[in-house]
């Protein structure tokens, strides 16, 4: 296995066809055995599946399963998010984190009313949607012959294919292609996930995310979420009143509601801050 030196843009020489069968097999017959049943695996509508892609962006499985299930009973729909206020939305949104999550996909949902594109094109389209989760809705409602690179993906194919760890995501890219089984689209990246995160963890492989969270960005987003609670349990706040709850000085507690309002969270007033309906 290769690690460190400087980084390796190139995709692989071309892989082995027996080095792939084997892969494959390996991992969809471990699957077959070890698969978790998970509520987003037993439905192949596009906006479950979106909203499942959505909260798993940030959060670990355990922690969205129940929110998961809450979501998607009051939005069984996008029309039901899109017509719901902000506030309800970010109120069942809660304890997940990173709520601005929450913010683009309600602007996901107003932008497609009428249901998801079925299409790549039409589903990057959507405000917040990426390479990976446009992918994944096509992979899981449709089984697509499509491959998406998340961090477990990321990790098995590296550990597996004993290829760089810093490999760039465009080499990766094509190497999850070049080993997707056809046909097998879901199932595939199901074990790929599951294997990734049941077997091949970060501490097991030394295979680290690409990106780490610093401990500001902890702290500040801790700050962000303790604002937006106080907003939707108590209602609009005089910036005296709040800072006094977040035990925070007036200009810390601004920084913290204008890094919010950049999200469309909140709105600033001169002498108060509200949320965003
Ligand atoms: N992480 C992201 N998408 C996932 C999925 N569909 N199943 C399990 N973990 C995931």
């Amino acid at each position: 296995m290769r690690h460190g030196g400087g980084p390796s843009p190139a995709p692989p020489a071309a892989l082995d066809p027996g080095v792939v069968d084997r892969l494959q097999d390996n991992l969809l017959s471990w699957y077959a055995a070890h698969r978790r049943e998970l509520p987003w695996r037993a439905t192949t509508d596009p906006w479950a599946i979106l909203v499942s892609e959505i909260m798993l962006q940030q959060t670990q499985v355990s922690r969205v399963l129940p929110k998961y299930s809450a979501f998607l009973d009051r939005f069984p729909t996008a029309a039901r998010l899109a017509a719901a206020p902000l506030p309800d939305v970010l109120a069942v949104w809660l304890g997940l984190g990173y709520n601005n999550r929450a913010v683009r996909l309600k602007r996901c949902a107003e932008a497609a009313t009428d249901g998801l594109p079925s299409d790549l094109e039409g589903l990057r389209a959507l405000p917040g949607v990426g390479p990976y989760t446009a992918r994944a809705v096509l992979i899981f409602a449709a089984n697509a012959d499509l491959a998406a690179v998340d961090a477990n993906v990321r990790r098995v194919l590296t550990h597996e294919l004993d290829l760089p760890h810093d490999l760039s995501p465009t080499a990766l890219q094509s190497t999850a292609e070049a080993v997707l089984p056809h046909g097998r689209s879901r199932d595939w990246h199901n074990a790929l996930m599951d294997y990734g995160s049941l077997v091949l963890t970060s501490q097991a492989t030394g295979i680290v995310p690409l990106t780490r969270q610093s401990p500001f960005a902890g702290s500040h987003r801790q700050r962000r979420a303790r604002l937006l609670r106080l907003l939707l349990e108590h209602g609009p706040q005089s910036w005296t009143g709040a800072a006094a709850a977040l035990e925070l000085s007036l200009r810390d507690c601004r920084k913290v509601a204008e890094s919010l309002a950049a999200d469309g969270l909140v709105v600033l007033h001169d002498d108060r801050v509200t949320l965003r309906s």
